[in-house]
């Protein structure tokens, strides 16, 4: 595509040392709620895992209510639905994909639990995406049912602008620009593909820490081995 480089973003869990931030997490997955979860699906997360979030086991169990789960074959051989437990996964929002590109101009909206791995430059992509929507340049026409979108490849995507101005209203009281959104939102779809990544870095670290305190006896050693030999 003729898309420029996504913007090269600072993200706290960049790095040897970097974790995730919880509040802009929470915050997040606020934003997926009230935003993206009509569309796009986020079929490897269940409502438990949300437990890494920071949220307690009251909060996950209230969570998982919210949503409506088909269950079944009941003893009569019937599906049937109740409110979502801990333990179930997070509902489609589309019942397959052809329902999902019908409602949407022929164009699925992937599911988004593997997104930031699945995109070149991963969260950056993803952010610049959700504050890349502008007006066309003079003379690019978009085709019917499509926006224009400075960091998608041909620019034209099905998807509309999703984020608007305190289109969420954050429960710590964080001021919901469209930046604002979209930082929190990549940041929770980063650590929905990647739940375990602190506990990889935190194994990272012990096996370095471990390898230089092992180099540096085995030297002691070499050197009291070889001492005698002149
Ligand atoms: C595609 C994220 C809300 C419909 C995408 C893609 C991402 C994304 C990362 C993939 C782009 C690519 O292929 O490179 C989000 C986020 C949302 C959100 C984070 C919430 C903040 C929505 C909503 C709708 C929607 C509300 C429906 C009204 C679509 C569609 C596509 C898409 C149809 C496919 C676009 C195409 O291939 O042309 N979205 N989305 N999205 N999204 Fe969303």
């Amino acid at each position: 595509g003729d898309a420029p480089a996504p913007i090269d973003k600072s993200w706290p869990h960049e790095g040897m040392f970097g974790t995730y931030d919880r509040a802009a997490l929470q915050r997040g997955f606020q934003v997926y709620q009230s935003v993206c979860q009509g569309c796009h699906g986020l079929d490897y997360i269940a409502f438990r895992n949300l437990e890494a979030l920071g949220y307690d086991a009251e909060e996950v169990k209230a969570i998982a209510a919210q949503y409506t789960v088909v269950d079944g074959p009941d003893d009569q051989g019937e599906m049937f639905e109740r409110p979502g437990r801990p333990s179930d996964r997070k509902p489609a929002p589309y019942p397959n994909d052809a329902a999902a590109a019908a409602a949407n101009g022929g164009k699925a909206p992937p599911d988004l639990s593997l997104i930031t791995k699945a995109r070149v430059s991963g969260e950056d992509y993803v952010y610049s995406l959700l504050v890349g929507y502008e007006e066309a340049p003079a003379g690019f026409e978009v085709s019917e049912g499509g926006y224009y979108n400075k960091y998608f490849p041909g620019h034209v995507i099905a998807m509309p602008p999703p984020l608007y101005p305190e289109g969420v209203t954050y429960d710590d009281g964080t001021t919901a620009s469209v930046e604002q959104m979209a930082a929190d939102v990549t940041q929770f779809l980063a650590w929905a593909a990647e739940p375990k990544l602190e506990a990889r870095k935190q194994t990272g670290l012990k096996v370095m820490l471990f390898l230089i305190v092992a180099a540096g006896l085995l030297y002691a050693y070499k050197r009291r081995i070889w001492s005698r030999i002149h």
